[in-house]
């Protein structure tokens, strides 16, 4: 089967970018919801307002398939109070908002696919994470576990749906590997904390081919994590960064208190270890492009 028209929300972003070029050259009609207008000529854009529950009652409109990515950055600012609320809402009451309108009007949609994040199994050391493995008790836990029950909800609807538990995407063009990647250049690379926590990685071109899949194979349901075949340790991706840039790698490690000091609650996110399993989405007949993480960075910088 193929589906003729796509929304996507956040679909601005990073990985909604790159989705949007591959579903226009396939032949798909797409639009975007989004906070803004759009400047693409190609895509029709729907606004909506997720924090006064407004939104473009039309954007359902012909459409068949929604891919939620809509979010507030996870590692744009400090996680204080009202940042962790907005983090959670714009992930799930954005949801909500779909769904109230979809039991309103009637509409053609059929398949949900959503972003989650492999911050789902949080700082869990070499333990190898499945789809089966349970969620981590901290924030990014709780964040991701209440984002993938918002989408969940559309279960009555008879809808299918599919979330996608993504790790750390890789581009040159926006994440954090230009973040990374800036000391580096620097000549300033090193190691973060121990350099011994597990990075999910993911190549951007495999992320959004990983989209398509789930677009395309309509039996493909539940809950898949979005990573790599191949995970490395942090002091592993900055060797690996640093050889690719041929630049200088550096010892000692940057010192975990000092990132505790400098990041907060948010240091998590660069200390904490997650080593996850990419077999469940590689049984689906997924092949990915970059397995490896030294091609991924040569094609990234090559
Ligand atoms: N990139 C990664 O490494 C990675 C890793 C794990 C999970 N993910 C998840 O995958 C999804 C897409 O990732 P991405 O890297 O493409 O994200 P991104 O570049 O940050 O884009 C997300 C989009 O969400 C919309 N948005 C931002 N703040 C919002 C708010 N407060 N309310 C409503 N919408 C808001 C924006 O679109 P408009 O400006 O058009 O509204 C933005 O372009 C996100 O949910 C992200 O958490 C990404």
């Amino acid at each position: 089967m193929h589906n003729q028209h796509i929304l996507i929300t956040g679909g601005s972003g990073l990985i909604g970018k790159g989705l949007t070029e591959l579903l226009l050259t396939k032949g798909y009609t797409v639009s975007h919801l989004s906070r803004g207008k759009g400047h693409d000529s190609r895509i029709k854009t729907y606004q909506w307002n997720v924090d006064r529950g407004q939104i473009d009652e039309n954007c359902l409109t012909g459409v068949d398939t929604i891919i939620h990515l809509a979010g507030a950055g996870i590692a744009d600012k400090r996680w204080t109070k009202k940042r962790k609320r907005e983090l959670i809402d714009s992930r799930t009451k954005s949801i909500g908002l779909i769904y109230d309108l979809m039991r309103r009007k009637p509409n053609l949609v059929k398949h949900i696919i959503s972003a989650s994040a492999t911050g789902y199994y949080s700082n869990r050391g070499d333990e190898l994470l499945t789809e089966e493995s349970q969620p981590a008790k901290d924030f990014l836990g709780y964040c991701c576990v209440v984002w993938e029950q918002a989408v969940d909800q559309g279960k009555d609807l008879n809808l299918r749906i599919v979330k996608l538990r993504t790790g750390v995407v890789l581009s040159k063009k926006g994440g954090a590997l230009p973040q990374l990647a800036l000391p580096i250049k620097l000549g300033m690379g090193t190691a973060l904390g121990t350099g011994k926590q597990w990075i999910p990685w993911i190549h951007i071109e495999d992320a959004v081919d990983m989209y398509l899949h789930a677009i395309e194979n309509t039996t493909i349901q539940s809950v898949y994590n979005m990573v790599a075949p191949y995970p490395v340790t942090n002091k592993q991706l900055t060797k690996a960064v640093a050889k690719q840039l041929r630049r200088p790698y550096w010892l000692p490690n940057v010192p975990s208190f000092l990132l505790r000091v400098m990041l907060g609650k948010l240091s998590l996110v660069v200390l904490g270890s997650t080593k996850v399993s990419a077999e469940k989405i590689e049984s689906t007949n997924f092949t990915f492009k970059y397995p490896k993480l030294a091609d991924a960075l040569k094609n990234i910088y090559g």
